[in-house]
């Protein structure tokens, strides 16, 4: 199983989605804040933009539809549920701290919570703690601008090899939470039902004819009971 998981997972959080109501690009241009050529524009607008979401996180607790991801996974093995994200929040992570489970996820678009050479993406990552100001400062390495760990638009998302091979093999992939109109993730129901994989959807607002099954309603209540239902021991 493939679950992908989009800005919908963490809008129970509280966190704005991007192009909801209210979303990040809802009366702001995403190609001034997040792109290369943004950044390179003008540095101090990307972060301060940066800083602006960081901010917006402090205090943010993972929601049921997080908690159930990581408890899917943990009960059924990291080998048989990969687990991607196109979010940057950190609350998968969260979700899986706060139950005290393992977790393997794959963050194809970055994290907001490490910032990194804008020069070199092979030098050290900086973690940014919850509480500390912004890093505005330069690599250690060589110099150059830190800019955040997370994938702009242009930007190829990162385990992409990897996340294909699993989209071709799964049997069952689950989209939560995401509008499917930024690729590749939005190519990766096509992969999956080429691999023959069975195709779910929760969105509230489903998206696409091409998933088998669409569940309209909210990560943070289809997810559990999702989850109840695929990890129930078997009656003999
Ligand atoms: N549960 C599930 N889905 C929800 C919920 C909820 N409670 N609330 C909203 N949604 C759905 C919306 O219907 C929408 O389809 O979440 C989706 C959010 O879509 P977007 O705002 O486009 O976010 P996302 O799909 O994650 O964006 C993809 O675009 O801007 C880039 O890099 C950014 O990773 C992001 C990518």
């Amino acid at each position: 199983m493939v679950v992908l998981s989009g800005a919908g997972l963490s809008a129970a959080s509280g966190v704005p989605t991007f192009r909801g109501a209210g979303g990040w690009w809802r009366g702001r241009e995403a190609m001034s804040l997040a792109t290369p050529e943004a950044f390179e524009d003008d540095p101090d607008l990307v972060l301060d933009f940066y800083a602006e979401r960081r901010k917006g996180l402090l205090g943010v607790q993972p929601n049921p539809g997080h908690a159930a991801l990581v408890s899917l996974q943990a009960s059924l093995g990291a080998a048989r549920v990969v687990l991607v994200t196109q979010n940057v929040d950190g609350l998968l992570q969260a979700a899986a701290a706060a139950l005290g489970l393992p977790l393997s996820l794959t963050e194809m678009h970055g994290s907001i919570w490490t910032v990194r050479c804008a020069d070199d993406e092979r030098h050290p990552r900086i973690p940014v703690e919850r509480d500390a100001p912004d890093p505005r400062g330069v690599c250690g390495r060589c110099g150059a601008r830190l800019r955040p760990d997370v994938v702009w638009f242009g930007e190829m998302p990162r385990q992409m090899q990897r996340i294909q091979q699993a989209l071709s093999r799964c049997s069952v992939f689950l989209s939560v939470g995401t509008s499917g109109q930024v690729y590749p993730a939005a190519g990766f129901v096509d992969l999956a039902r080429q691999g023959g994989a069975r195709c779910i959807e929760v969105n509230p607002e489903p998206t696409s004819p091409r998933f088998h099954q669409a569940l309209a309603a909210g990560a943070e209540v289809a997810l559990p009971a999702l989850v109840a239902a695929w990890t129930a021991p078997c009656s003999a």
